[in-house]
């Protein structure tokens, strides 16, 4: 069992039915677009429970009141692509006015090591909480380089969110990146000898755009 003092799995009975639909290789790609979108936001809103509120005056139809909200402008959204965009939809469905990054890494289908291919981050990223997405979290390559290159650009505050991921990708970046929280919904047995998640999804970019 997982155990690191960053890493959080989800145990939700929701989003289990929901991950079981997904990995249903009968599952078509607008209803795996949309699970991913869905999950995605039950995980939003299960990560910011350490959230810093800021107080606000409300008036309401009988008084005024001091209520808490989070501050504008403070959360931004980097997916990491392709399938990271899939999970963008679900993190604006709770912050709808998230500026977002891209980041682009392709692992290399024989060595599997990433690369990176593209990063344009919003003005002013380095006050914000950012949420660095992808539903896949393999051997690890891809998340640890895109936390590398969101820290190399000033970023300070990251939550890393992945839907499916195996043991060692978690184990890579729990150590690369201890002051990372690591979110994930499922962790799954281990890796195939092409480095697939099993049992997995399959190939989570084609899946969400119909590329295969
Ligand atoms: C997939 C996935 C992750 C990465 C995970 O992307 O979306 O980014 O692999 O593997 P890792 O943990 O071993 O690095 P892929 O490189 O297939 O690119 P794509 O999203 O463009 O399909
Ligand atoms: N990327 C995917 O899309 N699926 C896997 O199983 C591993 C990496």
């Amino acid at each position: 069992m997982i155990s690191y003092p960053n890493v959080f799995v989800f145990d939700h009975p929701l989003i289990k039915h929901k991950v079981s639909i997904l990995r249903d290789k009968n599952t078509g790609m607008k209803e795996f677009r949309e699970l991913i979108e869905e999950i995605t936001t039950i995980m939003t809103y299960e990560s910011m429970r350490d959230v810093k509120l800021e107080a606000v005056e409300v008036e309401t139809p009988l008084e005024k009141t001091v209520q808490w909200r989070v501050p504008e402008e403070s959360i931004a959204i980097v997916p990491i692509l392709r399938a990271g965009l899939g999970m963008v939809n679900g993190v604006h469905k709770v912050f709808p006015t998230a500026r977002v990054g891209h980041i682009g890494m392709y692992r290399d289908e024989a060595t599997l090591e990433p690369h990176e291919y593209y990063c344009k981050l919003p003005d002013g990223i380095e006050s914000k909480t950012v949420f660095l997405v992808d539903p896949m979290l393999a051997t690890g390559g891809s998340a640890c380089d895109a936390l590398a290159a969101l820290k190399k650009r000033g970023v300070r505050h990251i939550k890393f969110m992945a839907i499916i991921a195996a043991p060692q990708g978690i184990e890579a970046v729990a150590k690369a990146h201890p002051d990372v929280p690591i979110y994930i919904s499922t962790v799954d047995r281990c890796l195939n000898e092409n480095g697939y998640i099993l049992p997995g999804l399959g190939d989570a970019g084609d899946r969400l755009f119909g590329t295969k």
